[in-house]
């Protein structure tokens, strides 16, 4: 097959199956941010269809959720100028290539995935098909704008080799290199942010604790509480990164302040190093509110006229459809349906 050439374009979502947290913003948002004013298209988006595949959410709270992420992105710093931002539905080509998809993708690949299996859990008969299928239409989600790269989590790395699986696979069947293999970009400032109730767990705006996570709504006061209260062992920092070895809690305060003060983990080491958490715990909730408070009252000021958070996601899927429509229109006649 010959070497075909792709416009340098960007896409990621997030899901509005809760709020955002600490660890979306520093594993996702904040590099959504800079690949704007890098050589790139950026298309970013809610993930509407993808949040009721693991339970049923109360449609109202739905809504206010795609409403308040599309207020956290535009307040992290993302400009409806420069990237096109969608709500996944309103955009219905990626539900129509999810479908191609699901008949690309192999069952074994599916249940392959560590996050079925982590959802899902023991009883994988309750769960639903679309919780299964999710991953295709990840993959739809990206490859419907032809995307090249994919800034995501540490923990989205399986349902990205699975895209390419999937696009090399579509154009390997059809003989035609149509879909781009894209590059997962996972070099956030902090790609894997861990509960603040134990190292070993990642931040999830699903895990039943709330004192677990910093959620980009939490008011200085709750931030300031959920860091005291933070899990620690009790010895000091370290000046050198060999010394958080075996101390999963220590790492995640340490990656969470150098995250959020844009320094390395060796730079802020330097600094804090030989310190008691009592003195870095005050330390890094003062910089957390320093760094989320504007962004969180952005939001609020946002989310006081979700008017035009519906206009901004309007103009934003006619924009996307330019990009879409043609590809799934071309995927459909590759396939050879008649139109
Ligand atoms: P979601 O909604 O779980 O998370 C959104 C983004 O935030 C990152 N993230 C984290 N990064 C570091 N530390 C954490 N504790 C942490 N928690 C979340 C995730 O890696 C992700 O980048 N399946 C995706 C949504 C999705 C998507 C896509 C992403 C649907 N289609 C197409 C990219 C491209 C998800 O559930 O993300």
């Amino acid at each position: 097959m010959s070497e075909t050439s792709f416009t340098p374009r960007v896409f990621s979502g997030i899901q509005p199956s809760g709020g955002l947290t600490l660890g979306n913003y520093l594993g996702a948002i904040k590099r959504f941010v800079s690949m704007q004013d890098e050589d790139f298209e950026t298309v970013y988006c809610m993930v509407d269809l993808h949040a009721i595949t693991a339970k049923l959410i109360d449609p109202a709270e739905l809504r206010h959720n795609t409403r308040e992420l599309a207020a956290g992105f535009i307040a992290s710093g993302i400009s409806p100028e420069k990237s096109i931002l969608i709500n996944q539905s309103q955009v219905p080509e990626h539900a129509q290539l999810a479908w191609i998809f699901n008949c690309i993708a192999r069952m074994g690949w599916m249940g392959r995935m560590t996050q079925w299996k982590d959802k899902a859990g023991k009883n994988a008969e309750a769960a639903s098909l679309g919780l299964f299928a999710y991953p295709a239409l990840m993959a739809a989600d990206i490859l419907i704008y032809h995307a090249t790269h994919v800034p995501v989590g540490e923990d989205q790395k399986q349902h990205l080799e699975l895209t390419r699986d999937i696009a090399a696979k579509f154009n390997h069947d059809y003989g035609e290199d149509f879909f781009p293999i894209t590059e997962p970009v996972i070099e956030g400032a902090a790609t894997r942010v861990m509960s603040l109730r134990d190292g070993a767990k990642k931040m999830s705006k699903s895990d039943p604790s709330d004192a677990s996570r910093i959620n980009m709504t939490d008011d200085a006061d709750t931030i300031a509480r959920k860091i005291r209260k933070a899990k620690t062992d009790p010895d000091a920092l370290p000046s050198e990164l060999a010394g958080l070895d075996d101390r999963p809690e220590a790492r995640n305060l340490v990656n969470i302040y150098a995250a959020l003060n844009d320094q390395s983990l060796e730079d802020v080491l330097k600094d804090v190093g030989g310190q008691q958490f009592g003195t870095f715990k005050p330390a890094l909730a003062e910089l957390a509110v320093e760094k989320l408070a504007p962004i969180s009252s952005e939001m609020a000021r946002l989310m006081a006229d979700t008017d035009e958070i519906d206009r901004i996601l309007a103009k934003g899927a006619e924009q996307a459809r330019v990009i879409t429509a043609p590809i799934l229109k071309r995927t459909y006649e590759i396939i050879g349906m008649v139109s």
